[in-house]
Order: structure tokens, then sequence, then C-alpha cells
């Protein structure tokens, strides 16, 4: 069932199904819930999953906050927890800015974690170079509206497996892009460059990680997730072949053996 949840300055749009330990879903730049799409329909008696869409994003209202750092969203779902009284700790799971919300979300809200699912995400903030290009992209994002970031972005999202077998997938994060809303899309894209660099923090996390890459993920390469996974004390690694950036939707029943879905 979709709730809509007051947040401080937004309402946020919650994806709420199951009963049973929380898992809370965080999606990717700059889509919302129906990337969770597979998992939420493949739903046992023995889960309860929160699938948000962040501030700015789905059905959510935007809020005032300008630009939109991974530190507020992590905040907007501490929130929203509170909101629903939902019994912690806790399971976070993010896909890429998803990700970054989701060290975020431990680095300020530890104590309501018990694991942590990172797929197809980073540790390292952007260098120069990638910060000068989200600030072109945002220029023009507000100028053009998102459709600019349709084409340069689809390829780079999904693997090649799914862009040629999976076209409706592939319209499917077309629209989600297209819907975004550009204020947001821009204030996320400020957010993201503003990111802080998690990699020599990675050592403290203290609790289970499981890292999933898709073997094609041409944004947050499987070398790179590798490294992050050996750089966790309590880590698992998993590398699916067949999937690009979007693992849980390209590869959904490999995604949820790899997570214990
Ligand atoms: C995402 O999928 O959320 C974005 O690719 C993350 C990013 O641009 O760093």
């Amino acid at each position: 069932m979709i709730r809509t949840v007051p947040c401080s300055d937004f309402t946020c749009s919650v994806y709420d199904i199951g009963e049973g330990p929380v898992w809370l879903l965080v999606h990717g730049f700059p889509l919302d819930h129906s990337m969770w799409r597979f998992q939420l329909e493949d739903q046992t008696a023995t889960r309860r999953t929160l699938a948000p869409d962040l501030r700015g994003f789905g059905s959510s209202g935007k809020g005032d906050a300008e630009p939109i750092t991974m530190e507020r969203l992590a905040d907007d779902l501490a929130l929203l927890l509170d909101q629903l009284e939902v019994p912690e700790p806790i399971t976070i799971c993010g896909l890429s800015m998803g990700g970054y919300v989701a060290l975020a979300f431990w680095r300020r809200h530890r104590e309501r974690l018990t694991r942590l699912v990172l797929c197809d995400t980073r540790a390292a903030s952007d260098d120069e170079t990638t910060r000068k290009v989200r600030e072109v992209a945002a220029r023009r994002v507000l100028k053009e509206g998102t459709e600019s970031l349709v084409d340069a972005m689809i390829p780079k999202l999904f693997g090649s497996r799914s862009r040629e077998e999976s076209p409706e997938l592939v319209r499917q994060v077309s629209d989600s892009i297209r819907r975004a809303d550009p204020r947001a899309t821009a204030a996320a894209l400020r957010g993201m460059a503003m990111r802080r660099d998690m990699t020599s923090e990675l050592a403290q996390i203290d609790l289970p990680v499981t890292v999933v890459v898709g073997a094609e993920d041409a944004i947050t390469p499987p070398s790179e997730m590798e490294a992050m996974a050996a750089a966790l004390p309590h880590a698992e690694f998993h590398c699916i072949e067949g999937a690009g950036h979007m693992t849980p939707l390209e590869a959904p029943e490999a995604f949820a053996q790899a997570v214990g879905w």
C-alpha cells in the first residue's frame, strides 16, 4: 500500500508492504520506488518492505532543501521511520545514490541498523571533473528539463542484455527520469557532488554488509565495489552476470539470492 507521511518540510510517499523485520529500500538517481518493482512484487510473510520516494522524486514533495545532500536524505528516512513507528533495528538497502544515502544513514543513525545492502554504488566522493560535469548537467536540467538526462544515462544504467531483451525496463526507467522534477534533480546532482568521502570510514562499519554489483555496471564498476567490500570488516561481495547498474531490476532472481530476499 502507498502511504503519504508528513516529514518535516515535505510529504513522503512510501510503499509499505508485508510484516516482520524491516527492509528500507532506497532508490537511485533520479528515479523512484518503482525501480524496486520486482522486490515489491516478491513478498513473503516474513518481512516488511518500505520503499519511499526520496524528497523531490516520485510522488513525494520536494520541500525546501537546496542542494539535496545525502545527509538530508538520510535524516528524512530516519524521520520517516519515526513517523511510521517502525520497530528497529532495520536493514537499509540502497542503490547508487541510494547507497550514498545508506552510508550517510549509517554515519548519522547507525544504532537504527542491523545490516546494510549496498548495490551498484561507491564510497568515494566525486573528483573535480565529476563535480563540474554534475554542475553542467544541473544547469541543463533546470533549463531544458530532465529529458536531457535520458539519452546520457540510459546506456550507462543498463547492461547490454537488458538493453536488447528488456525494452520495457528501459522504457520504465526512461519514463521515471522524464517524470523527475527538474529542480529536485538539479538539487540532488549538487548534493551528490558535495557528498563526503566514506572510504576511510568503511573499516568502522561494524555490521554485516552485502555488496552487490552488476558485472556490466559502467557507473560503479565491479572492481571498485570489490575493493569497497574488501575494506569493510564484515562484507560479502556478489557480482551478478547479465546486469549493468540497475541490478535489482535487471536480474531480480540473482539479486534475491545474493541478498537473501
Ligand atoms: C545513480 O544511479 O543513483 C547515479 O548514477 C549515482 C551517481 O550519479 O553518482
